[in-house]
């Protein structure tokens, strides 16, 4: 995680973000350490990103990597505004941990367009394309991480990530918008994740799938109170936290957690995170 000491939203790269309101930096990070805590007291280890003047979106660190069983692919930002950002989480990624470091060729951001499930599949890749990471980064991730990587068509410009589309739930479980996918990838989503657990556009509208989730817990902002009930009927605990600022940037839980797959855990609910 980065805390949100330097944010702010000067410029306008997606749907939410309005440069004419003034965000308040303060409340963002208070916020956000409410989401660090929460996670900690969770029982999850946090790493903190040194946040850097100039990268008002570096809160955002899901965009960073995207990391699976120790191999950490690099991102590549879409607009020269975040591009440094990918700098500061790759010299945090090469310098220690006991994960291997992958620099990208093509366009892609991180987790806000690769998800990963462990358990499903023999573990595989979902990620998503339409708005910011290239397909030909869907194919180099393949190589680099040695998984299946289905890809998936985002087409409504609020749903520009799959992060604001789509959530892991568990190992194994997905949850998602379908109407944020073209209709052959819902075909696609539809017949992998039978059982999935479906949102409607305002739980998107929400960022209820912009959660993380241990397997057991799952964190989303107060905001999204439909997907509470929904994933509790599902069978999980959903963990409430008010990140009303970030939502500015046009972003939420997730956004804010770059999950570290470290290696040797595949399979066991919740210990990737
Ligand atoms: N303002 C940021 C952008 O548009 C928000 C990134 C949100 N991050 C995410 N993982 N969806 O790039």
């Amino acid at each position: 995680m980065c805390p949100p000491e330097h944010f702010t939203v000067e410029y306008a790269i997606n749907p939410w973000m309005d440069t004419t309101v003034a965000v308040d930096a303060g409340r963002a990070l208070t916020q956000w350490e409410s989401l660090r805590s929460t996670l900690v007291n969770l029982g999850h280890e946090v790493h903190v990103l040194d946040p850097r003047p100039g990268l008002p979106d570096m809160v955002y660190s899901a965009n960073g990597a995207f990391s699976v069983d120790g191999a950490v692919y690099g991102a590549r930002f879409r607009y020269p505004q975040r591009a440094d950002e990918a700098v500061a989480h790759r010299s945090f990624y090469e310098t220690g941990g006991s994960w291997k470091f992958f620099a990208p060729q093509h366009v892609n951001e991180g987790e806000g367009d690769f998800a990963y499930l462990p358990a499903a599949y023999g573990g595989i890749v979902l990620a998503g394309y339409g708005f910011r990471t290239d397909p030909a980064a869907h194919a180099e991730a393949q190589e680099v991480l040695g998984r299946p990587v289905i890809s998936l068509r985002l087409v409504d410009p609020a749903f520009y990530h799959l992060d604001t589309a789509l959530a892991a739930l568990d190992d194994r479980h997905v949850t998602y918008y379908p109407g944020a996918f073209s209709e052959a990838s819902q075909r696609v989503l539809a017949q992998l994740f039978p059982d999935a657990v479906l949102a409607d556009r305002a739980d998107a509208e929400a960022f209820g799938l912009n959660l993380v989730s241990d397997g057991r817990h799952v964190i989303l902002n107060t905001d999204a109170i439909g997907m509470g009930r929904k994933v509790r009927d599902a069978g999980y605990q959903p963990v409430h936290v008010d990140l009303s600022e970030l939502k500015r940037g046009g972003g939420s839980v997730k956004c804010a957690v770059a999950e570290l797959r470290t290696g040797g855990d595949a399979g066991q609910p919740g210990a990737q995170r």
